[in-house]
């Protein structure tokens, strides 16, 4: 039998990412999205170092027509109880899985500039290949129920955080992989008592995926957060604490899920001082 030589990357990985960023519908940007993880991967495990390269992603990743992305505050409430509701809900989380698809795409392409070690690229290009199962879970959920992604509005926000730290590696660290993923943490049990509730096991099996995977997307962020720090000298907790007043608008909310957090490597100290309550004693 002749072993074939492992094959190298069709082209420098930061070149793979702005493809996925340009890739504008949802099943076809996670579809590519997968399959440059799964080169990566194998060209990992054949032992290779694949080059990274340079990019110039775009500064908004592209996106289907639809949904039509609203002012938060534009965006209707959603009652839970109802089966609207529900797909409401699973629309909201397809939406933010697609936008964390390209979130880690676009930290791998954007900041090229600073050498980091192959492992970090090895973290977020397995945390993307996660997010796009996510996404295509969701789908999945939305589509079995009559609906789809696109179906409803979404959130415009949610990309503000990758234009406000375009130009700044350490805050892009801080603000989304430490504030606006340790926040799913905080909510996704609540969200999968809600379609307990329902006995909506497709979604019950979906959202544990999530929660389960998503605690090392939060780990990954406070690794190399660290590693830069310790890298220039920097005492990480002030530099946290600087970097989220500075690009994360408004106080973080309670409740926190203390365990999950610690889990990923975020300490009381960094969440706790942005926040506008105070910490409750810690029962025994
Ligand atoms: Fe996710
Ligand atoms: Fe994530």
């Amino acid at each position: 039998m002749t072993q074939t030589a492992p094959q190298p990357l069709p082209k420098p990985l930061a070149q793979m990412a702005d493809d996925v960023l340009r890739t504008a519908d949802g099943r076809a940007k996670t579809a590519l999205s997968r399959r440059y993880a799964q080169m990566w991967r194998d060209a990992r495990t054949a032992g290779l170092t694949p080059h990274i390269g340079t990019a110039t992603p775009p500064l908004q990743p592209a996106r289907p027509t639809t949904p039509a992305l609203l002012d938060p505050r534009d965006v209707p409430r959603r009652k839970p109880g109802t089966p609207e509701g529900r797909i409401a809900i699973l629309h909201a989380v397809a939406h933010i899985e697609l936008n964390a698809v390209d979130l880690h795409w676009d930290i791998i392409a954007r900041f090229t500039d600073t050498p980091m070690p192959i492992g970090f690229y090895d973290d977020w290009v397995k945390s993307a290949d996660e997010e796009s199962k996510h996404f295509n879970l969701i789908c999945d959920c939305l589509e079995a129920q009559g609906s789809h992604y696109g179906a409803l509005d979404a959130h415009a926000g949610m990309w503000r955080a990758a234009e406000d730290t375009a130009d700044d590696f350490m805050g892009r660290l801080a603000v989304v992989p430490m504030v606006l993923e340790a926040r799913g943490l905080d909510v996704t049990p609540g969200m999968i008592k809600i379609f307990k509730q329902a006995k909506d096991r497709q979604a019950i099996d979906a959202l544990e995926v999530i929660y389960a995977e998503e605690v090392h997307h939060v780990a990954y962020g406070s690794k190399w957060f660290h590693w830069l720090c310790g890298r220039d000298g920097l005492d990480p907790t002030p530099v946290f604490h600087d970097l989220v007043r500075r690009y994360f608008h408004g106080p973080l909310k309670p409740p926190f899920n203390e365990e999950k957090r610690a889990e990923a490597g975020i300490p009381p100290d960094f969440y706790w001082p942005l926040s506008d309550a105070t910490p409750k004693p810690t029962r025994r």
